[in-house]
């Protein structure tokens, strides 16, 4: 049936944009993501500030009014990729421009905080630059820019706290998308890793307050969210006042968001090694909520390149940690960060993180050959390795994590476990769910009806990056 209240094609205005019932424009934003889950997060969050002013998102750069790139300064190619969308994105603002329409070109994240003007000058098509702490301000920007003010340039960290300048979690409600979601509770970084951008980029570490998060985390629950991963480039520095006058750390914040109806699953991620205290052990035994499964970066098996990269934690220590954390939740998947090639790592500093490996068991990892990085400790080191050396060395460790990957998930056949249903997949019946160990799960001939149910699913098989299962046939009543 036709909603008899949608406006009919002649009504639509013939130039210029639509309006709402409020009389507010109706415009559209597109937000391309690179990087990690901070900027998935803010990518949302970005598209919720701007609401209010009348923009909806789109899923492709043509239709839009306001592109924005969210992006990475990890690593180099990360950056790199930025400039080459930028050359393809002043080709549709030209092809735009000839059709009497704007483009407002925005890049936000940490490329934008880390190059700030320069970034204007290599790249004159770009209207407006903001960094990871102002995006709050979005809205005010663009209206500028729409009134045909100048390009803007913002790399400030502002003293206000950007989260509470953002919609409300009843907003967040109305936005909240599927039956995943992720939260972020702490930014920032003070650890100064000698490799790593992040501290410049993102700031000092802040946490956010204990009752704004839960506040969030409700709203995400009502709006049908079962599983929320908290986010921190540091999340288990997290800490807070408990409301009785003493700290609440990240298992304390856990405990609290377990107890909300509707929250079923609870993750976290990026950790720290040498933030991982008892309280959050406990919490990893005795909080169901909390899935078995770990991503706590190591970077490295050597002391001596740990030292360098002042991780602060050597290999010892972070293999009794996993110990540690094993014993309290003898069934968790442990996943790592490693870089290879930084600067005078040898043959046998390389030996000893794939010696780790083999010690540990991982059940997925990520791994990287080190990119130097401007403005780093590690970038202006002299015995930096050829590009040759660092190549090999990461197919030999991406070998071994990989044979420990497809091991862990063909372990899972024969299995039942706990699928949480969050994406429809290729074939008609076909749904795709989340394990407790963040294996993705494809199961054909899954009703529609189990989108955003936890269900209990028998494995079939295990791949690389995924396993197969079909779900548990109810027991049949006999007569
Ligand atoms: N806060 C997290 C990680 C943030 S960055 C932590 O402390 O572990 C994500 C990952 O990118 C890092 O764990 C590291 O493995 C990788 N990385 C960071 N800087 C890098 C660089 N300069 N070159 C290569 N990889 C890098
Ligand atoms: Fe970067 Fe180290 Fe901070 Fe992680 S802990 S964000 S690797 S400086
Ligand atoms: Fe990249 Fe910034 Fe995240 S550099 S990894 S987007 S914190």
């Amino acid at each position: 049936m036709q909603d008899k209240s949608a406006p009919s094609p002649e009504d639509a205005p013939k130039a210029g944009l639509a309006a709402d019932e409020t009389g507010v424009p109706r415009k559209k934003i597109f937000v391309k993501t690179y990087g990690c889950q901070m900027n998935v997060y803010d990518s949302a969050r970005m598209v919720d500030v701007m609401a209010p002013s009348g923009y909806t998102e789109v899923d492709a750069p043509d239709e839009a009014d306001i592109v924005i790139l969210n992006t990475c300064h990890i690593r180099e190619k990360a950056a790199e990729k930025v400039y080459s969308e930028l050359g393809r994105l002043r080709e549709l603002k030209k092809e735009k421009s000839g059709r009497g329409e704007n483009l407002v070109i925005g890049v936000a994240g940490c490329v934008a905080q880390a190059e700030g003007e320069e970034m204007r000058r290599r790249a004159p098509a770009v209207d407006l630059v903001l960094g990871p702490q102002t995006y709050h301000r979005l809205p005010e920007y663009v209206a500028r820019l729409a009134n045909g003010g100048p390009g803007i340039v913002e790399t400030e960290f502002p003293a206000e706290d950007k989260f509470e300048s953002l919609p409300a979690p009843e907003r967040r409600k109305t936005l909240a998308r599927g039956a995943t979601a992720f939260l972020t509770i702490q930014e920032g970084c003070d650890k100064f890793c000698t490799f790593c951008v992040v501290p410049y980029t993102r700031g000092a570490e802040f946490s956010r307050p204990l009752s704004r998060i839960v506040d969030e985390a409700r709203a995400l629950a009502e709006a049908g969210v079962r599983e929320i991963t908290l986010l921190g480039q540091n999340v288990n520095a997290w800490h807070g006042d408990d409301g009785s006058g003493g700290v609440a750390t990240l298992a304390k914040l856990i405990r609290h968001l377990a107890r909300i109806d509707g929250v079923e699953r609870l993750r976290y991620t990026t950790s720290h090694p040498r933030d991982m205290d008892e309280e959050l052990l406990a919490a990893h035994a005795e909080v169901p909520e909390l899935m078995p499964y770990l991503h706590l970066p190591v970077q490295s098996g050597s002391d001596r390149i740990l030292a360098a990269m002042n991780r602060r934690h050597d290999a010892e220590s972070y293999l009794r940690l996993i110990e540690r954390i094993r014993a309290a939740r003898p069934d968790i998947a442990l996943s790592s960060d490693f870089i290879v090639g930084f600067p005078g790592e040898t043959e046998e500093d390389f030996e000893a993180t794939l010696a780790l490996v083999r010690e540990v068991g991982f059940a997925q990892a990520y791994s990287f050959k080190y990119s130097p990085r401007p403005g780093t400790p590690a970038a202006g080191e002299e015995d930096q390795l050829p590009e040759e050396v660092k190549s090999e060395r990461l197919a030999r460790l991406q070998d071994l994590l990989g044979e420990q990957q497809i091991a862990f998930n063909r372990a899972c056949a024969g299995k039942s476990m706990k699928v949480l249903f969050d994406r429809r997949g290729k074939g008609e019946r076909q749904l795709v769910g989340r394990s407790p160990w963040l294996q993705s799960v494809h199961v054909e001939d899954a009703p529609e009806s189990l989108f955003g149910e936890i269900v209990d699913v028998e494995i079939e098989e295990g791949y690389r990056n995924s396993l197969r299962g079909r779900l548990r046939q109810a027991e049949p009543i006999l007569a």
